[in-house]
């Protein structure tokens, strides 16, 4: 298994997290398909989502140690954050309440060293121990890397969405995947 960057590690996410959130979003939004979004979040707009990730619906970050300073690396405090993870509603109506749905997103320079897993692992922690029944993760269909980290951290595929989603001119398939709590 591939390590983290040491000292890699998992903290909440605070109101101070939302530039360096924002930017690691924003890459995917603007040059991949990993996310649906086509325009890239203000500072505003993510202040206001990491506003309404509390409680059961929280945002984690992955963290490791800076000094002030550093030329090149946004500093928040003393900490750097390299990902994060969140937990939102799974569907709008009620009936639906029992599942979650994730999102993990690494910095693009920092792949593969274990810090996608170490958020999802956490993230699926913090689901099951606010009683959800289960984890669902959207992941467009091409996206090799999301769908692997998930089916290592317990996920499997429960089905593909055909078509439901155009972005830089083409067709996106969604492929659901699911972990049982
Ligand atoms: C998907 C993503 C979060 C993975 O993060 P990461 O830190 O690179 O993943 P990890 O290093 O923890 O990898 C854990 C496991 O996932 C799988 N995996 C991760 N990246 C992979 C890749 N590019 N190809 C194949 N398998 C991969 C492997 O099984 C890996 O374990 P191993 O290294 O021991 O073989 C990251 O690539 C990313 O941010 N992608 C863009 C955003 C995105 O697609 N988010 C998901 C939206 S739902």
């Amino acid at each position: 298994m591939a390590t983290a960057p040491s000292p890699v590690s998992i903290r909440p996410a605070v109101a101070g997290d939302a530039e360096a959130i924002r930017q690691i979003y924003n890459y995917e939004v603007e040059n991949t398909t990993a996310t649906m979004d086509l325009v890239p979040r203000s500072l505003d707009e993510q202040v206001a989502w990491l506003g309404a990730r509390s409680g059961a619906f929280a945002a984690l970050v992955a963290v490791r140690p800076v000094g002030p300073g550093a030329d090149g690396l946004f500093v928040n405090g003393s900490d750097e954050v390299v990902g994060f993870a969140a937990l939102s509603p799974y569907k709008e109506r009620a009936a639906y309440r029992p599942t979650v749905e994730d999102s993990v997103y690494v910095r693009r320079d920092l792949g593969r060293h274990g810090i996608g897993r170490l958020l999802l692992d956490e993230v699926c922690d913090l689901a099951r121990s606010s009683g959800f029944h289960s984890v669902m993760a959207r992941i467009e269909a091409s996206g090799a890397a999301s769908r692997a980290l998930h089916a290592a951290c317990g996920f499997r595929e429960v089905g593909i969405e055909h078509e439901v989603g155009r972005k830089f001119n083409r067709w996106l398939d969604v492929c659901l995947m699911q972990k049982m709590l």
